[in-house]
């Protein structure tokens, strides 16, 4: 089982599983997030999606931007 977290540059944590590894999100109510079946998920960095904890794209209209590690 190998699982990949990779922060995007000005945008979401990108996490990407293999084959067969399965993966649950569970929100702070500890309700979880349906995920099953996907092999990509992408988790919001910028705080301004409205499917929390998933990325919307709305890191793109806030002009999202992490300063201490992002690259320019
Ligand atoms: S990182 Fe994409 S909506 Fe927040």
């Amino acid at each position: 089982m190998t699982v990949r977290l990779c922060p995007r540059p000005r945008g979401p944590l990108v996490v990407e599983l293999e084959e067969g590894d399965s993966l649950e999100i569970q929100r702070l109510d500890g309700s979880l997030v349906d995920v099953a079946g996907v092999r990509k998920v992408r988790l919001c960095r910028c705080g301004a999606t409205g499917r929390v904890p998933l990325c919307d794209g709305s890191h793109n209209r806030i002009a999202f931007s992490d300063p201490e590690r992002d690259e320019a």
